[in-house]
C-alpha cells in the first residue's frame, strides 16, 4: 500500500498512538535507534512492519512495553536473575529474550518459542508506548540490510510512502542498537552486543557469548542477514598497524580513481593527507563514535562515495558493539 507519510512531533504523539492502535506502523524515536512500530497482538499490524522493511519472515521483532505490569502478556516465565536485569536496566537499552505467551503472534518471534522485549528509555517512546496501550512490536527503522536510522530523516529517506508516519524526535541518543541477551537458559547468552555492555551485565548476572556460527540453529535468526550496508563499499581495518595499511589503500584507491572517503578518530584525522575524512569522534570516548557511525554511513553515500575505509575501535566496552555492527557493514576486513 502507498502512503502519505506524516511527519509528526511531540505534540503529536496521541495520533501516533491512535494509528498503532487501529493497526498502522509508525516510526518513533528511542535512546538507541528509531523503531517501525506496530500493534504487536496484531497480526496483520505486525505484517506491514515486515513489508514495508523487506524484512526476512524468520527474523523476529522485539516487544516494547511501557511498564513491567505489561510482561505478564507476551512472556510466560523468567529466571529470578532476568528480573535483577529489569530492575538495574529497565527502561533502557537491553533486549531480554524470554518464553514466550501462546497469545503473542507467531509471526512475530518467526515461529521461536520465545520473545524479546524491553522498556525503552526515551521519553517520547514512553508516552506513545503508554498512549498506545498495547505491547509495541518494534526493529530498526531502516530497510531490511541498511544502516540503522538515529535521524528521523534516515527513515523517510528508506520508508517514506511505506509506512502511515514517523514521529521526529531529533537525534538518537546511544546510535546503536540495545544488548539482546537470551535468559532462557543459564549462564544466560549474549546473542548481540550493544549499549549496555557485557562488563555492565556481568556485574550482576552470569553472561556467556552465544557462538552463533556453531549452532545448527541460529539463535538470532537477525545474524545470518546482511546487516547496516551501505551502497558503497565498506573496508574495514583492524590490528596494530592500521594507519600504514589504509596509507597502502589509499594509494591503490587513487590509482583507480575512487571517490574515496577515511572515516577515523579525531586524534589521527590529521595523518590521512589529500583524502576526504570524517570525524568518528574521540578515542578515548567511544559514545561518540557509537552515536556516529549510522550517519556516517549514510553520509557516505548521499555525498557520493564508492570507498569507505574505517578505522576499527578498540573491542570492548561500548566498541564490542560498534566493531560488531562495523563487522557486519564491512564487505572487506583487513587485519594489519
Ligand atoms: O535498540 C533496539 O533494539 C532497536 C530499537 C528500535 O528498540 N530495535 C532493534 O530491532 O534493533 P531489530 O529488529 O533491528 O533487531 C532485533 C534483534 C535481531 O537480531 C533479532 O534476530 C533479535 O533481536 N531477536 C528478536 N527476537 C528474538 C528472539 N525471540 N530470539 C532471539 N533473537 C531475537
Ligand atoms: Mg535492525
Amino acid at each position: 500500500m502507498d502512503y502519505q507519510t506524516k511527519m509528526l512531533t511531540k505534540n503529536d504523539v496521541e495520533e501516533a498512538a491512535r494509528l498503532i492502535r487501529q493497526g498502522e506502523c509508525v516510526a518513533f524515536p528511542t535512546e538507541t535507534v528509531y523503531g517501525l512500530g506496530a500493534h504487536a497482538l496484531k497480526k496483520e499490524a505486525v505484517a506491514k512492519i515486515y513489508s514495508a522493511k523487506g524484512r526476512p519472515a524468520d527474523n523476529p521483532l522485539i516487544v516494547h512495553l511501557h511498564n513491567i505490569d505489561q510482561l505478564t502478556q507476551v512472556a510466560s516465565g523468567w529466571p529470578r536473575e532476568a528480573e535483577v536485569l529489569m530492575k538495574k536496566f529497565w527502561p533502557g537499552p537491553l533486549t531480554l529474550v524470554l518464553r514466550r505467551k501462546q497469545q503473542v503472534p507467531n509471526i512475530i518471534s518467526a515461529g521461536l518459542p520465545t520473545v524479546a522485549v524491553r522498556i525503552p528509555a526515551h521519553p517520547l517512546a514512553l508516552e506513545l508506548l503508554e498512549r498506545a496501550g498495547v505491547p509495541v512490536a518494534a526493529p530498526s527503522a531502516n530497510v531490511s540490510g541498511r544502516p540503522s536510522p538515529t535521524r528521523a530523516s534516515h527513515v523517510l529517506e528508506d520508508l517514506g510512502g511505506k509506512i502511515a508516519a514517523i514521529v521526529d524526535g531529533g537525534e538518537t541518543g546511544w546510535g546503536v542498537e540495545s544488548t539482546v541477551l537470551d535468559c532462557t537458559v543459564l549462564p544466560f547468552r549474549l546473542l548481540r552486543p550493544g549499549a549496555v555492555t557485557l562488563e555492565q551485565l556481568r556485574q550482576h548476572v552470569g553472561v556467556v557469548m552465544a557462538r552463533v556460527e556453531t549452532q545448527h540453529v541460529p539463535l538470532s535468526p537477525g545474524v545470518k542477514y546482511q546487516h547496516y550496508r551501505p551502497k558503497a563499499r565498506v573496508v574495514l581495518f583492524v590490528g596494530s598497524a592500521v594507519q600504514q595499511a589504509m596509507t597502502w589503500r589509499l594509494a591503490e584507491s587513487r590509482h583507480r580513481k575512487l571517490n574515496t572517503v577515511v572515516l577515523a578518530y579525531s586524534e589521527n584525522i590529521t595523518a590521512y593527507e589529500n583524502v576526504d575524512t570524517m570525524d568518528m569522534g574521540s578515542r578515548d570516548d567511544l559514545q561518540q563514535a557509537a552515536s556516529r557511525i549510522y550517519h556516517l554511513l549514510r553520509e557516505a553515500d548521499r555525498q557520493g562515495y564508492q570507498l569507505v575505509l574505517v578505522e576499527g575501535v578498540e573491542e570492548r566496552g561500548l566498541g564490542m558493539a560498534i566493531m560488531n555492527r562495523l563487522r557486519a557493514a564491512a564487505a572487506e576486513i583487513v587485519t594489519t
